[in-house]
């Protein structure tokens, strides 16, 4: 009886250890799963995902996909010895914690700038675990601020161009707003678990939706033309706020972007976006147009297989030269 129970528990453990082995080596995750302003992320990716927690030089805890974290431990070796140093301010996030991010945004920047920075909660990359904000560490100074990390684009190259090796990509490319709905991240990286993919992706410039497939991968004209009014900055800031907008037009190309021009900056058109934004707080209106194609079922209001022409859009800035878009339409 007693050496019955012995080879039965035995048995047990190992069958316990077997089954334990087999939870781990199945683990699998769709390392390309596409999470944007049009799809969120999947109802059963928390039950799947498995992820680890270390504390960053900012004392910070942060969250990982398994797989992510280590292919990342290599990224990071592998930029020390060429003299640059990173962290991960943010990869997984909580639907809770995304909620705070925009609030925290919303109160400090506005709604618009916001929306062109930040997902909303449940439309994050950051719920995937996959995607990995990298700071810099600039002669041990921690640089974490967007607009900071943003003054270091020979450092950014040199990170971007190990990315593939690792099995990543760069996320949110400068001018394929349209199509990712948010402006140049270079700190935002997404694992992609394949470096050959990640090669293929790097190499073409391309975003992952266009790799997916999801959108036709299109280089609109951007047409800014002179201005006396507004600067180049300025100009390529409402440019981008437009080109954020259209990338929730599920199934519409965008063509071009184009500056209407400084006849349009005039105090009655102040007033008059002030009036439709029922606000007194822009002080500059400016008009810029798109081109755009509709897909067959049309989008929202819009006419179906349709080439939209001298599509407006309407956009002004407060004293603080924060940009809103007020209307758009033919
Ligand atoms: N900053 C990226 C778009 C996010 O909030 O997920
Ligand atoms: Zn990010």
């Amino acid at each position: 009886m007693k050496k019955r129970f012995i080879i039965f528990t035995v048995m047990l453990v190992i069958l316990t250890a077997f089954a334990g082995c087999r939870k781990k080596d199945d683990y699998n995750i769709d390392y390309l799963v596409l999470v944007n302003k049009l799809n969120p992320l999947p109802e059963d990716w928390e039950e799947k995902l498995q992820t680890v927690h270390f504390t960053n030089t900012v004392g910070n805890d942060v969250e990982v996909e398994k797989r992510s974290y280590e292919a990342y431990q290599k990224l990071k070796k592998d930029l020390e010895k060429e003299g640059i140093f990173v962290d991960l301010d943010s990869a997984r996030r909580s639907i809770a914690a995304q909620q705070e991010i925009v609030e925290d945004f919303t109160k400090r920047y506005g709604a618009d700038y916001t929306a062109k920075v930040v997902a909303k909660p449940g439309y994050s990359e950051h719920h995937t675990g996959l995607a990995l904000d990298l700071y810099l560490i600039i002669d041990g100074k921690n640089v974490d601020e967007n607009e900071d990390m943003l003054q270091y684009p020979e450092i950014w190259e040199v990170i971007h161009e190990k990315l593939d090796d690792y099995g990543f990509i760069l996320r949110y490319l400068p001018d394929k707003e349209h199509i990712t709905g948010y402006a140049y991240e270079p700190w935002h990286i997404r694992y992609v678990n394949d470096s050959k993919l990640a090669k293929e992706i790097m190499d073409k410039g391309i975003t992952l939706e266009g790799y997916l497939g999801t959108v036709k991968e299109t280089d609109p004209e951007i047409v800014l033309g002179n201005s006396m009014a507004l600067s180049r900055e300025e100009l390529e800031e409402v440019a981008i706020r437009i080109k954020c907008q259209f990338a929730s037009w599920e199934g519409c190309e965008l063509e071009s972007v184009r500056f209407a021009g400084d006849e349009y900056i005039t105090p009655e058109n102040v007033d008059m976006v002030n009036l439709l934004g029922k606000t007194d707080k822009h002080v500059l209106a400016v008009k810029f147009f798109t081109d755009f194609r509709t897909p067959k079922e049309g989008y929202n209001d819009l006419k179906g297989d349709h080439e939209y022409k001298d599509f407006q859009w309407w956009l002004a800035c407060d004293v603080e030269g924060d940009w809103d878009i007020v209307i758009f339409g033919e």
